[in-house]
């Protein structure tokens, strides 16, 4: 193991791991929810989306009087939200400007070629410029995002700032217009009480790090304001590095209409969903009765090692003030949104297994975030697989802990979940490029790559990712 793949539990030192219900910073609430400042296009004509996007340290202020440094893309974190349309090229000059550090900007769940998805291996480094050039397919609209992938550098560069959505719209979509489009962009927070963001402590990298706060688009539990009768489609971010958000409204219905890569068949009615690091998923919220309707989150066990677990139930994210006067009821999703078809029968199957593993040394417990036993290599190619076949991954978390999977380049289809040798379906079928695979669970999905060369897979915490959770798929023509 090297020293990314394993860690000394003997020290402590650093922040204290229970400290942050007593030494949390009060951040205001109840401003109004800010728009994402949309990344312009350069481009001039129709076709090409064209912009450049820096990463640079800057200073931000979440608790009234605290400066906070942070890193931020074009000054803002989250980053500044992309929209571009399906059929569009791409081209994305990346700045990195942050002082001693290289980064690269991963486009997270779309369908990239290799070398330009920003992977570990293709470091920018500090002071340098590159250009990402991609084109975007028919058919790829959905909730992507951007984040760094630096290797043993992305947990911290994001939980510092460095996230942005990306979005790729489709030419004709089948969603009401009158619903709006809402980006919310939900990350998690630590401050301590000089107002900067504490280090990773030895809790913060055995379950990843689950700070004080939840923000919306950078704020916490911001309002908006709707009409009775409204409909809005939101898309839902889980940008934290490791926050499990199992999420219902109060007073408003929910209606699941996408996931990470797109539009679902039709609509799904949902009380409730659960959100892992990495996943998004589109919803269309019905606001029919007057008053404030909050979105919140409930409690979710999803494994927890050591001390300083914090609660994840009962956080209120955002706050939907619900007008008297009525804007007009608007009329319900279409019942088609679009097909999916299902991958065909597979040409082989894998098996993934997930493991954590505890060993004493010399200098005291060793912990290690493993794939099928070993830990990420960057220069050793674990899988092999062929560009156009379908192939059925079997994820087996043998884990004390939930991990949710992500693969880079394509999108997948989860056929089933398998527990105690119970089998069940998913309530849909989706394209997903991330997906919880809960402890003691074997998840079955199937998974064609259209692009020959080298794509990450690993889990979507990412202190597990950096401290080894991680492999490399190496697609060939
Ligand atoms: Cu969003 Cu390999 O990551
Ligand atoms: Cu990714
Ligand atoms: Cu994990």
């Amino acid at each position: 193991m090297d020293d990314m793949s394993g860690m000394d539990m003997s020290g402590h030192g650093g922040h204290d791991m229970g400290a942050m219900a007593d030494g949390a910073v009060t951040l205001p609430e109840g401003e109004v929810l800010r728009d994402l400042p949309l990344l312009a296009n350069a481009a001039g004509r129709p076709g090409l989306f064209k912009a450049r996007l820096t990463a640079e340290a800057a200073v931000t202020r979440f608790a009234e009087g605290l400066d906070t440094p942070i890193l931020a893309y074009n000054g803002t974190s989250p980053g500044p939200l992309i929209e571009a349309f399906e059929g569009d090229r791409v081209e994305i000059t990346f700045a990195n400007r942050i002082e001693g550090e290289a980064s690269t900007i991963h486009w997270h769940g779309m369908p990239v070629p290799a070398d330009q998805d920003g992977n570990p291996m293709d470091p920018v480094e500090a002071g340098t410029d590159r250009v990402y050039a991609f084109e975007l397919p028919e058919g790829s609209a959905g909730s992507y995002w951007y984040h760094p992938h630096a290797h043993g550098a992305t947990a911290e560069q994001v939980y510092r700032g460095l996230a942005g959505a990306f979005v790729v719209k489709a030419k004709a979509d089948p969603v009401p217009a009158e619903y709006g489009d809402t980006v919310l962009v939900l990350t998690d927070l630590r401050l301590a009480a000089d107002g900067s963001m504490p280090a990773n402590t030895m809790t913060d990298l055995m379950n990843g790090r689950v700070g004080d706060h939840v923000l919306v688009n950078g704020q916490k539990n911001p309002r908006l304001a709707v009409t009775k009768g409204a409909v809005r489609r939101l898309r839902l971010y889980n940008a934290t590095n490791a926050r499990f958000l199992k999420l219902a409204f109060d007073g408003a219905a929910m209606t699941v209409i996408g996931t990470d890569g797109g539009l679902l068949a039709a609509p799904v009615a949902a009380d409730e969903i659960l959100l892992s690091p990495g996943e998004r998923i589109e919803l269309v919220a019905s606001f029919s009765r007057p008053g404030p309707v909050t979105l919140a989150t409930l409690d979710y066990d999803r494994g927890w090692m050591g001390p300083g677990r914090p609660a994840d139930g009962g956080l209120t994210l955002l706050t939907v003030d619900v007008s008297e006067d009525a804007g007009g009821a608007m009329p319900p999703p279409p019942a088609r949104l679009r097909p999916i078809a299902p991958l065909p029968a597979p040409a082989f199957s894998r098996r993934l297994v997930f493991s954590e593993t505890m060993a004493m040394n010399a200098t005291g417990m060793e912990m290690g975030f493993l794939i099928n036993g070993k830990a990420f290599d960057m220069a050793r190619v674990d899988i092999v697989g062929k560009a156009g076949e379908t192939e059925l991954w079997e994820i087996v978390n043998q884990a004390d802990m939930d991990h949710p999977f992500h693969v880079h380049g394509t999108q997948f289809q989860v056929i089933e979940h398998e527990r105690d040798g119970k089998i069940s379906r998913p309530p849909y079928l989706a394209w997903k490029d991330t997906v919880n695979v809960a402890r003691g669970e074997t998840l079955r999905l199937l998974l064609r790559q259209e692009q020959p060369g080298r794509r990450m897979y690993h889990c979507h915490i990412l202190e597990h990712e950096q401290l080894g959770m991680m492999g490399v798929l190496d697609v060939t023509a």
